[in-house]
């Protein structure tokens, strides 16, 4: 069957012939590929700066945002039938007994580095007719989540982030106590940095958590990722208009930054200006560059003088891929436009090399095997 890999020995990005998944465990659930998303790791992997194919193999098959329609269940399946739309999840635990996060089902947090990730990092990935997968690593999406489940993956991300902030804002007691039902970011301020896919999900993460939120990037207004931020209600600043020092004269105590920029000169710049008891959480993997002048001193101070967290956030667990799918209806039902404009494109595998290769056009763009 015909799928979208790199051959990095020969540099080769394109369409492949790879062959047809077999059910070899009772847990396992073959699955018919609906959409695939790029992002911006599949383009760094074209870049063959990233990403490695399983051992064995010459290829890798690239795709780890994806949605599929179940076709075929082992004997052990127990909670997904034929006919289901399942989003996977990415990482698999690595195989070390003494590896405690793996073990205990949180590969995000794999302690070796021994995990591995379909599409990413010696595990073939989903850009392809058809995959198998062991039924634990699958999340039933209802049906009314069908045109826009290809973007649970990406907001997994925000929701890991998420969680991160809260568990470590628990220091915080005036945080913590919201009273029942008030969401948790209310009276807080939010900063998102970037305004691709994985800003502006965030950015609607955070408008449902209550947050008063802002999205800092490049672009002047208007264009339209500034537009979708702005119709869930979150501000748009663009950096070309106005400097970080403007920004937090804008937004006031920024208790939050959630980065998704991936570019360290933005990211630094703002964590100079974060506020009194915040939190900065870092999602972007900016490939090496040459080191950069940083306001390191003056960074150093803020952290200590007012409490500062700074997070590190990658992959995503269970609990997430859950938040996403119940976050993903929240968004369907409360911004049913906004949310599918955030998929901008779905095209053939025909034009993968041009999706992976050229210029990024758009928001989310989408492989569609229908
Ligand atoms: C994926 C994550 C993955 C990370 C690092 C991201 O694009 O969404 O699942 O852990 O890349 O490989
Ligand atoms: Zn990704």
């Amino acid at each position: 069957m015909q799928a979208v890999g790199v051959i990095p020995s020969k540099k080769e990005v394109g369409v492949l012939e790879h062959s047809n998944p077999e059910i070899r465990h009772d847990d396992v659930v073959r699955v018919r590929c609906l959409e695939v998303g790029i992002c911006g790791t599949d383009r760094e992997i074209c870049t063959f700066v990233y990403g490695q194919p399983p051992e064995g193999s010459e290829y890798l098959i690239l795709g780890h945002e994806s949605l599929g329609e179940v076709i075929d269940v082992g004997s052990a399946v127990k909670n997904i039938k034929v006919g289901d739309l399942v989003v996977p999840s990415v990482r698999r635990p690595c195989e070390h007994q003494d590896c405690q996060p793996c073990r205990a089902g949180l590969q995000d947090f794999c302690a070796t580095g021994d995990f591995v990730e379909r599409g990413i990092k010696a595990r073939h990935g989903y850009m392809t007719e058809e995959y198998s997968e062991h039924e634990q690593f699958l999340y039933v999406a209802p049906k009314n989540l069908r045109d826009v489940a290809v973007l649970v993956e990406p907001l997994t991300i925000a929701e890991k982030a998420m969680a991160q902030v809260w568990l470590a804002q628990q220091r915080l007691p005036w945080v913590k106590n919201n009273p029942q039902g008030t969401p948790r970011g209310k009276g807080l301020k939010a900063v998102v940095l970037g305004a691709g896919p994985i800003g502006i999900l965030g950015a609607m993460k955070m408008v449902s958590e209550g947050f008063d939120t802002y999205v800092y990037s490049r672009s002047r207004k208007p264009n339209p990722k500034a537009a979708l931020v702005e119709a869930v209600g979150a501000k748009y600043i663009s950096a070309l208009d106005h400097t970080v020092d403007e920004l937090v004269e804008m937004v006031g105590n920024i208790d939050l930054v959630y980065e998704a920029i991936g570019v360290s000169s933005v990211a630094y710049d703002v964590l100079r200006v974060l506020g009194n008891n915040g939190a900065f959480v870092f999602t972007g993997i900016p490939a090496p560059k040459p080191p950069i002048e940083v306001d390191a001193d003056l960074i150093m101070r803020n952290v200590v003088l007012k409490n500062q967290v700074i997070i590190g956030s990658v992959n995503a667990d269970a609990a997430a891929f859950e938040a996403a799918l119940a976050d993903l209806d929240v968004f369907v039902r409360r911004w049913p436009e906004t949310i599918r404009a955030v998929i901008t494109g779905r095209f053939s595998i025909d034009d993968c090399q041009s999706l992976l290769l050229d210029k990024a056009q758009g928001i989310k763009n989408v492989v569609s095997f229908t």
